[in-house]
């Protein structure tokens, strides 16, 4: 696969279009970003593992039914991906209430609720990437009635295959983040973006240590050492 010219070039990743215009190669790199791109760091290697850890949970998915726009890891930072048009919207799935929403509901981070929690937000950093519902993102014309139904059940079905999946490595998924494309091609909706400690919390089991970006966002230490846990188990439950 060629790569070429540079079509997008965020802050955390780099994306370049290919010889083939259904596929695109996405660069990881080693910034970070939190509380809508307010606060900013850079830490040595974090890109490698965000390819590596997203490659491997995508790769689950993709093995488990669950379409993806993961196609192949082809560098150590980099991965080639089905090009997709990002649906402009933010699905978290939760199984305990942290971050943002604990401060919305004034609910101890931490809390297990019974039911587990989606919601929806607008994929607009400049407006802090607001908490709307399924009439708003239809109204804005973004996706349709069934899309969204059709993309819960997705995110369900994300969440019963990564939360055992990262159980068996001792990794207790709190929340995840998910995004949507449409392929350029078939236009059909699949998971796009990326699936690690950037985009999900991640606690370990035993300890209750986190092991996400929420390091960063609370200034504590070990950011790339705690990343480098979650891909160092994450293999060695594949390899067994
Ligand atoms: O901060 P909040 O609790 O809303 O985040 C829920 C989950 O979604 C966290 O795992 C967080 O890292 C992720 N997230 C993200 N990008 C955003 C907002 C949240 O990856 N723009």
């Amino acid at each position: 696969m060629q790569k070429s010219e540079l079509i997008f070039d965020g802050n955390e990743k780099q994306i370049f279009a290919t010889d083939d215009s259904t596929k695109v190669i996405i660069s990881y790199n080693d910034v970070t970003l939190a509380f809508n791109s307010i606060k900013r760091a850079v830490f040595k290697g974090k890109g490698v593992l965000d390819n590596h850890i997203s490659a491997a949970l995508m790769g689950e998915l993709n093995r488990n039914g669950v379409k993806t726009h993961f196609i192949e890891e082809v560098g150590d930072n980099e991965q080639l991906c089905y090009k997709v048009e990002l649906i402009p919207l933010i699905l978290c799935v939760r199984n305990r209430i942290a971050g943002s929403l604990s401060t919305l509901l004034g609910v101890e981070e931490g809390m297990k609720p019974v039911n587990t929690i989606y919601d929806l937000r607008l994929n607009n950093t400049r407006k802090a990437d607001p908490l709307i519902n399924d009439h708003h993102a239809v109204a804005l014309g973004i996706v349709s009635y069934q899309e969204l139904q059709g993309m819960y059940a997705v995110a369900e079905k994300v969440n019963d295959i990564l939360k055992p999946f990262l159980a068996k490595a001792g990794i207790e998924l709190v929340d995840i983040k998910l995004e949507f494309g449409r392929k350029v091609d078939t236009g059909e909706i699949i998971i796009s973006d990326e699936i690690s400690p950037d985009t999900c919390r991640f606690w370990d089991i035993k300890t209750g240590n986190i092991l996400d970006k929420d390091r960063f966002r609370k200034d504590l230490s070990d950011v790339v050492a705690s990343y480098k846990e979650v891909y160092d188990r994450v293999s060695k439950i594949r390899e067994a």
